[in-house]
């Protein structure tokens, strides 16, 4: 997965860490096209591939969702973490601006939240040995990660440019 402009928010830290995920979605995309001809990871996921068939152990998605989990945690914190300190800056705004920025914390908040509840749900659900699609995830998660950046996260850093504006 590559930062395109429209997944670029010019904020390093956060690029960064978007990066960390995009290395996570390659992971499962790999995993997802296994036809028995895997080009190497990295990271060694493709020792643990049954090479009659190309499916990937359970262990071996587990690994990878806990990643998943650990990185995005992560991430979500600081996001969060830079909202909350731009909040106060931005209560110079007009009453109705304030609100609008309330309301996409709301919003943010939710997206993550929802995010996170279906990653534990996979969790769940390969450490109960149920058998899991590394498609599905990659799926899901390719498709929420480019919704999310392109359009709620650069929207938090508008707020945040235009918190730094207001504090001066
Ligand atoms: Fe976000």
């Amino acid at each position: 997965m590559i930062l395109t402009p429209s997944l670029v928010t010019g904020f390093p830290l956060i690029d960064q860490q978007h990066e960390q995920l995009f290395n996570i979605i390659d992971t499962l995309e790999i995993m997802a096209s296994s036809d028995g001809s895997f080009r190497a990871v990295a990271e060694g996921t493709r020792k643990h591939l049954t090479p009659a068939t190309g499916t990937v152990q359970p262990v071996v998605v587990r690994k990878v969702i806990e990643r998943l989990m650990y990185y995005a945690d992560i991430h979500f914190q600081y996001e969060e973490s830079l909202m909350s300190y731009a909040s106060p800056a931005l209560t110079k705004l007009d009453g109705d601006q304030y609100e609008d920025f309330a309301k996409h914390v709301c919003l943010h908040h939710r997206e993550h939240h929802s995010f996170s509840t279906t990653v534990t749900e996979y969790h769940k659900q390969v450490t109960s040995y149920c058998t899991l699609s590394p498609a599905s995830i990659y799926v899901f998660v390719h498709h929420w990660v480019t919704e999310h950046i392109e359009k709620t996260d650069q929207a938090m850093c508008v707020w945040l440019r235009r918190s730094d504006a207001v504090a001066g």
